[in-house]
């Protein structure tokens, strides 16, 4: 049985509606259920479980490194993606002549804001842009990046576009002019292999909200272990304290890991979640999960194609990861008009994005195709 088939059952919406929307949200299992209710029951039971809950919270970072090939020390478990980069630019000095962010075209927005704030400090920001067939060339970044540049962002999977970048090529340029390079992977984080050590990446952030199958409120950032002494938050938490639990109000004395990026109270019920989503992409291994989605990312494109749909989403081996994106005369009616036949999708610069997982199986994408068919006046 496909890795879809078998997973299938333990997300109740595929019993009335073809989710093709894991891009914005993964879909919910009952495994995901189970654990909100766990903390529920656990929070009635016992009253405040701190012990239990700071436990998770550490449990949570193990799994997070083991998705990324890190160890834990390298790990802080943050909210969001936008407080983990917070942090981490707030540690950077942007003194004068290594005050520039470069940053990808394709960047989410939160990055893109995050780092044009810095400006308020002095920071310049650098635009990588896009080639007009959605892929961005390493010599767009090679001309960016300079000795001036302390921070490259890049993001492994656009978010509008599905185009996969080639992330161990930028940080090698980034390190070849003493730039530190940041890797936005909440479009690849259980889909796609991560892993750090290849990459050669210094920080790598994502979330749980999309293929780690969770809900929002919890996120992660790696941090290469030879940064930590270097890197100090000036944005920061009681979590992320040295001793958590000291309650010392004399001085700041961040922990001497990644965790000087965590903050305040962890997010405890979205950890539960987050631990059962993981638990599910862990179980399934995402080798399996890139290979299946692979399969179903080759027939829709072949089926594409025989519509005569114009595919945003470059089509190169490596270009492309579980998100493919589809041009329209008008995205927004186009997914209404596939929401109202029970096919979840979403959109984004006039795409439309098909996004496929490890639930999703060949009658999916059979139904997607043969749904565009009735739309056709809506593709471009
Ligand atoms: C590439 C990417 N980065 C970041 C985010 C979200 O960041 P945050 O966790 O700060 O909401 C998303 C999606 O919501 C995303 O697709």
């Amino acid at each position: 049985m496909s890795v879809g088939a078998a997973i299938r059952a333990r997300f109740p919406i595929f019993g009335h509606t073809t989710y093709a929307n894991s891009c914005s949200q993964g879909a919910l299992s009952v495994d995901v259920r189970e654990a909100y209710e766990d903390y529920l029951a656990g929070w009635d039971e016992r009253g405040s479980e701190w012990e239990h809950w700071v436990e998770r919270a550490e449990t949570a970072r193990a799994a997070f490194a083991r998705l990324v090939g890190a160890s834990a020390e390298e790990v802080a478990v943050t909210t969001s993606v936008s407080q983990g980069v917070s942090g981490l630019v707030s540690a950077l000095p942007l003194e004068r002549g290594r005050d520039r962010i470069v940053i990808s075209e394709f960047e989410f927005p939160t990055v893109g804001q995050i780092s044009h704030a810095q400006e308020l400090r002095g920071a310049e920001v650098v635009h990588v842009r896009p080639e007009a067939d959605g892929r961005i060339p390493l010599e767009r970044f090679s001309d960016a990046i300079d000795e001036r540049t302390a921070l490259v962002c890049c993001t492994a999977v656009s978010y509008r576009t599905g185009y996969r970048l080639d992330v161990a090529e930028v940080a090698r340029l980034a390190h070849e002019h003493g730039a530190l390079c940041l890797a936005d992977s909440y479009q690849a984080a259980g889909a796609l292999p991560l892993d750090v050590g290849s990459l050669g990446v210094d920080l790598l952030t994502a979330g749980t909200v999309k293929y780690l199958l969770a809900s929002s409120g919890l996120a992660f950032m790696y941090v290469r272990r030879e940064l930590h002494e270097r890197l100090l938050p000036t944005q920061t938490g009681w979590f992320a304290d040295e001793d958590i639990f000291r309650m010392d109000i004399s001085d700041y004395s961040p922990a001497s890991t990644a965790r000087r990026f965590d903050a305040g109270t962890p997010p405890v019920p979205n950890i539960f979640a987050g631990l059962a989503g993981m638990g599910i992409v862990e179980q399934a291994g995402v080798p399996a999960i890139e290979a299946h989605v692979r399969g179903l990312v080759d027939r829709l494109l072949a089926g594409l194609d025989e519509l005569g749909a114009t595919v945003a989403t470059p089509r190169g081996e490596g270009e492309r990861g579980p998100l493919v994106c589809v041009t329209s005369t008008d995205a927004p009616r186009l997914v209404e008009a596939l929401a109202a036949e029970r096919i979840v999708t979403s959109e984004r610069d006039w795409n439309l994005r098909i996004s496929l997982h490890l639930y999703n199986v060949d009658e999916d994408v059979d139904r997607i195709l043969e749904a565009l068919a009735g739309h056709r006046d809506l593709l471009s």
